[in-house]
């Protein structure tokens, strides 16, 4: 069984949790996009993760955990990333790392933060971690894959030309020996991970072993999907799976959605059902919403029906699961958006007109809130009849069942739905 994970709104959905719950029950878990853009937590006894490349199946040491060619790769990053996990115990014994995902350079990160500048108003709100402009020199065919580093002078050629392109944006602070001695350094710590993973992958099916793919970002944010400009550089729907593991359509048995009780995004773009004041404290102090790789506080809102629904469809999602109930435990009254106004037109489906993102103006349901803490829940059958209200809505609006309920951040706290 090969199952895709993917996020429905604007990320940080709890991805990670939801990844490390059903990893438990899989034989592999790769990542197939995005970068150390992607910050996913996960909390076993109190101790907590943070994973931005490795992927969140890495506390079980049995399971193989593979970055597959559609990430982006900060060599640094992940060298770090694997030091700080190893320092506190964890095996990385069956890491994979491909040789054909792209490498993400010092003079990405720089030209980001030109970009970002230049932009001024327009700026999208990045996470300056270079993954964009990564991407961008990988379509332009001028891209640095990790294979290229374990070869000295296939790496020097192309450090050169890069170099050179971007002369007239980079001052002199770029010295291409010392980038190209520091990266065939991370070239040789990185050598004992890297092989052909789209070829791991093809076996790991062909031995029916159940394999698990992990969305990073989420559906609004995609470069396609996506509320663009305001997205990231990847295709972080389902369908990015194939291209970014090396998988045909055809071996994907089923995909989740996973979707927040409410919604958050980072930086900036359009949010219909954005809310200010009161309830976007709560909502941010409750639930924790800074960022797990930038620290800033994440943008607040309500469910927003119109979204899921559009998840649902791009994505062709089986099933969902739903995180972050809890935090709404308190409210008196719980708003969710079943369609956008626009003018005095009501819209069901999700506009694929730009323009229209900012102006549309949500239409809410209002619901009575249960007022009861679920967080300490242990069975479905004991959630108060208002949440089950409230998760029978989504279902409604969305088309497709929910299937897992997270009620805590912690490793376990989960209602399964039968
Ligand atoms: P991801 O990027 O989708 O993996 O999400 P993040 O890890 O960036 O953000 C989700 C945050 O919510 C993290 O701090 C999680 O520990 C936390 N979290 C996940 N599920 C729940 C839940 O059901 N309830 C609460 N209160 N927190 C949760
Ligand atoms: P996870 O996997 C939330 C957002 C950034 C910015 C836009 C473009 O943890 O859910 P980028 O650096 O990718 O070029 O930034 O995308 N963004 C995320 N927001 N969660 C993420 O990942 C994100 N990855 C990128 O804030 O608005
Ligand atoms: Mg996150």
């Amino acid at each position: 069984m090969n199952t895709v994970v993917v996020g429905t709104q604007w990320g940080d959905e709890g991805k990670g949790k939801i990844i490390d719950s059903l990893a438990k029950k899989v034989d592999a878990v790769v990542r197939f996009q995005g970068g150390n853009n992607t910050g996913h937590t996960v909390i076993v006894n109190g101790e907590k993760f943070i994973f931005h490349l490795i992927p969140s199946g890495i506390l079980y040491s049995e399971k193989k955990c593979i970055v597959g060619n559609g990430v982006v790769i900060d060599p640094g990053v992940l060298l770090k990333e694997i030091e700080e996990l190893q320092e506190r115990g964890v095996k990385l014994d069956n890491f994979y790392l491909s040789g054909n995902a792209h490498v993400i350079m010092p003079y990405h990160k720089k030209l980001e933060e030109i970009e970002e500048e230049r932009r001024g108003k327009m700026r999208i709100g990045t996470t300056r971690k270079g993954v964009g402009p990564a991407y961008a020199d990988k379509i332009a065919r001028r891209g640095i894959r990790v294979s290229d580093l374990l070869k000295k002078e296939v790496l020097l050629n192309k450090l050169r030309m890069n170099l050179k392109f971007w002369k007239e944006f980079l001052n002199s602070e770029f010295s291409c020996e010392k980038i190209w001695k520091q990266y065939l350094d991370y070239g040789k710590r990185l050598r004992k991970y890297i092989i052909d993973t789209s070829l791991l992958i093809h076996k790991l099916i062909q031995e029916k072993k159940n394999i698990l793919f992990e969305g990073a970002q989420g559906t609004l944010l995609d470069i396609d999907y996506g509320t663009y400009p305001y997205v990231t550089s990847s295709n972080s729907v389902a369908g990015g799976v194939c291209a970014g593991a090396g998988i045909g359509p055809t071996c994907i048995d089923k995909v989740i959605g996973v979707t927040k009780a409410y919604v958050t995004r980072v930086g900036e773009g359009p949010f219909p059902t954005e809310v200010r004041g009161e309830i976007e404290n709560i909502l941010r102090e409750r639930g924790k919403e800074y960022g797990s790789t930038t620290h800033r506080s994440r943008r607040c809102g309500w469910f927003d029906g119109v979204i899921l629904r559009y998840a649902a469809r791009v994505n062709g999602l089986d099933e969902l699961v739903l995180t972050k109930l809890d935090v709404l435990d308190s409210f008196e009254r719980i708003k969710i958006c079943v369609a956008y106004k626009y003018g005095k037109r009501i819209i069901r489906d999700f506009p694929f007109q730009s323009f229209m993102w900012e102006k549309v103006e949500p239409v809410y349901e209002e619901m009575e809130g249960w007022r009861k803490d679920t967080s300490s829940l242990r069975n479905f059958k004991d959630l108060p009849l208002r949440a089950r209200e409230y998760l029978k809505k989504i279902e409604e609006i969305g088309g497709i069942p929910i299937r897992l309920l997270s009620i805590g951040p912690q490793r376990g706290e989960l209602l399964s739905i039968d």
